[in-house]
């Protein structure tokens, strides 16, 4: 059994990115891992400040959600990050949610080259949902998590789930005509086999 943390960046609340997160997390739950969706719809995560007064151990100077969040991203064995694609990358509040682990960064006497600190070591995945479906559509998403996540932070990746045409935000999500939901069923089924 793994503790799994499901951010949820997407604009729409009950939109395709929402959907996919719920497929996957029933799946996730069906195979007995214990789960929680945190959407950045309901907790405000800002961007960081770069001010550099959390290193290394002291809590963000910034009042928003993200202090609160911190206890339950140290607990977790898998981060999720789940997001539409905008402008063909992760959604800004993904993206300020990962710039704030710079406060959860911790001293590292001998980073290897590249690296500057040590992050805790989780396992990760990425689900997304978009309009388009050509093979370059997660382009820059898929660099963005494989380079900062994985290869920069040192997360663990569980791999991706790139739910492409699932039509645009006019009108009511579409992903139920694809079979990405079943797809985000087994995904999250099947994670930790
Ligand atoms: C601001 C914005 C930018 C978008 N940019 C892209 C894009 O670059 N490529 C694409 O295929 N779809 C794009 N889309 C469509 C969404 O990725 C797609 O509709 C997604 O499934 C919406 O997720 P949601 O229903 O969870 O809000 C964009 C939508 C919005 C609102």
């Amino acid at each position: 059994m793994k503790k799994i943390l499901i951010i949820q960046g997407g604009g729409r609340p009950k939109g395709n990115t929402a959907r996919l997160v719920e497929s996957f997390e029933k799946g996730a739950k069906e195979a007995g891992h214990e789960t929680e969706v945190v959407s950045l719809l309901k907790h405000e995560v800002k961007g960081c400040l770069g001010c550099n007064a959390c290193r290394y151990g002291k809590p963000c100077i910034q009042k928003d959600d993200f202090n609160g969040l911190v206890p339950k991203i140290k607990e977790a064995d898998l981060l999720v990050f789940a997001s539409p694609l905008y402008f063909w990358t992760l959604s800004s509040r993904i993206k300020a949610f990962i710039e704030r682990f710079y406060c959860i960064a911790e001293e590292d006497p001998n980073p290897p080259l590249g690296r500057y600190e040590s992050y805790p070591v989780k396992d990760c995945a990425l689900l997304m949902t978009s309009a388009d479906n050509f093979f370059w559509t997660f382009e820059q998403a898929v660099s963005y998590y494989q380079f900062a996540l994985v290869n920069y932070i040192g997360f663990h990746d569980r791999g991706m789930l790139l739910a492409g045409g699932c039509g645009d935000t006019n009108g009511k999500p579409q992903i139920d005509k694809t079979d990405w939901l079943s797809k985000a069923y087994e995904f999250g089924k099947h994670i930790y086999d």
